[in-house]
């Protein structure tokens, strides 16, 4: 359904009734999609809306969310206190633009900027806008380039193209319909999913105006091998000085504020010569509520000065490169407190916490004989596997379930835990994943395994099968 088709059913009413406690506060009639004529009580619209709210998942036993579904009553109390500050008015409000500059500057060093770069970043509303500026920079940089070279890039065809693994996110492909670019997804196979580095060769040419690494994928949760990337791009431009030099721009939204605290060691960030941006999302393992984002460019001449505007700021001029304008400070806010509660001791011991958990429960099922694991929780805290071909229990039952009827009985306890066919190159693969998040608590994931368990044994038993034959994408979400 598209938001707005209920318009139609003008008449479509609801009673707005509160009830006090065996008296009848309010009644009243409102339309459901027409705006009231008169106004109502504050406090009978806040009811109003929160009993609209009660039938909802529990946030904290959505397993198919990356996005953080807690933080600390002080953060939330700065959050609300913040609201009505506009973020991109930096010259109203200078001291939230210094706490994004400091949080740019956080990043800039967890991610290994070297020294000699000019590097410059701005937070987002999510990954999604942080992977649209990327995406932006690579085309307008690749057009400058390929133009000193006398390569035609007004004609359409070919047009210029973006290489990423098939298991990426959807705003790369949002990224490339809306601004023409070809998105040449190289498959996975079913023994690895993430980037074939074996097959790139065939996937760039002169118009390719970027690659993008994963560090933690949509569908699995694991690490593109960023190393091996690099490697490639560097005997790529070595081999063919005469294309537009080859950049990587690294999509971390999952996994840019975990490694660098669960593996600092790991080489897949601005150390790597070719990564030239990366982005995250504050509200994933940046352990900050839903929207904020973050994109670092590790120099200047890899974010092409036509998407520089300038603002004004204390009398000054202050870049700005956002898409969007105005938003609230208090997302920035809440990023930049976590920063200072938690330091880096504090964001590792949470996240080594919550890989703890996960491990947990890829145990459970690894030890349930039943499926394959593609992740077992413990270098990114999901869990991701598949039923195996002619799974059978213990005791020789076959099993006659599928992981969606699985998906429904563990709705029944209250989890919400998403099965979805995986991308090109292995789509024939059904998968369940498990997103656990820092509060995922010890106690909530034994309830989760004892519950999952619950599910394996009652399905053992089970005679009504609802999703036998379903198939295509029962969604998952970021
Ligand atoms: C790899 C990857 N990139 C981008 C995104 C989009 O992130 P956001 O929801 O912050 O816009 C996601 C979301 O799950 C993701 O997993």
């Amino acid at each position: 359904m598209l938001y707005g088709e209920n318009n139609k059913q003008k008449f479509h009413k609801v009673r707005g009734l509160v009830i006090g406690y065996g008296t009848r506060k309010h009644a009243m009639e409102i339309s459901k999609y027409r705006l009231s004529r008169t106004p109502m009580k504050a406090e009978t619209a806040k009811s109003l809306i929160e009993s609209l709210l009660l039938d909802e998942g529990n946030s904290r036993m959505n397993m198919a969310t990356f996005c953080q579904t807690h933080m600390e009553r002080e953060a939330t109390e700065l959050m609300a206190e913040t609201l009505d500050k506009n973020a991109i008015d930096k010259s109203e409000y200078p001291q939230t633009a210094e706490l994004e500059n400091r949080c740019v500057n956080i990043l800039a060093d967890l991610w290994n900027v070297p020294r000699k770069y000019e590097y410059l970043g701005t937070s987002t509303v999510g990954s999604s806008e942080a992977c649209m500026l990327a995406g932006m920079a690579m085309k307008f940089r690749w057009r400058n380039q390929a133009r000193e070279m006398g390569i035609d890039v007004d004609t359409l065809k070919p047009r210029p193209n973006l290489v990423i693994s098939a298991a990426y996110q959807v705003c790369w492909e949002k990224f490339c319909v809306y601004w023409d670019v070809e998105l040449r997804a190289v498959p996975v196979r079913k023994d690895q999913l993430t980037l074939d580095l074996d097959r790139l060769e065939d996937y760039v040419d002169d118009h390719t105006i970027g690659i993008v690494g994963i560090q933690g994928t949509t569908y699995s949760g694991e690490y593109d091998d960023l190393k091996g990337l690099n490697a490639f791009v560097e005997k790529y431009n070595r081999d063919h000085p005469m294309r537009p030099q080859l950049v990587i721009h690294v999509d971390a939204a999952c996994g840019g504020m975990l490694t660098p605290f669960t593996e600092p060691e790991l080489h897949w960030d601005f150390r790597l010569a070719n990564v030239v941006s990366i982005s995250t999302s504050g509200h994933k393992y940046g352990l900050t509520y839903p929207g904020v984002g973050w994109i670092i460019w590790k120099d200047r001449k890899y974010l092409p000065e036509e998407l520089i505007f300038e603002v004004s700021y204390l009398g000054g001029e202050m870049p700005t490169m956002a898409i969007n304008f105005s938003r609230s400070a208090s997302q920035i806010v809440g990023q930049y407190y976590n920063f200072l509660r938690l330091g880096w001791e504090g964001y590792k011991l949470t996240h080594m916490k919550t890989l703890e958990s996960a491990s947990m429960i890829g145990k459970a099922v690894e030890e349930s004989g039943l499926f394959d694991v593609f992740n077992e929780g413990n270098r990114t805290p999901i869990v991701c596997y598949t039923l195996k071909k002619n799974a059978k229990y213990e005791d020789g039952t076959p099993v006659v379930w599928n992981l969606y009827d699985l998906s429904d009985r563990l709705q029944m306890h209250g989890w919400q835990v998403p099965a979805y066919p995986l991308p090109a190159g292995a789509e024939d693969v059904t998968v369940q994943r498990i997103v656990c998040r820092a509060d995922l608590t010890f106690t909530l994931t034994e309830a989760f395994v004892s519950d999952f368990k619950e599910c394996l044994s009652d399905l053992k038993e089970a005679h009504v099968l609802c999703n036998e034959k379903k198939s295509g994408r029962y969604g998952f979400t970021g």
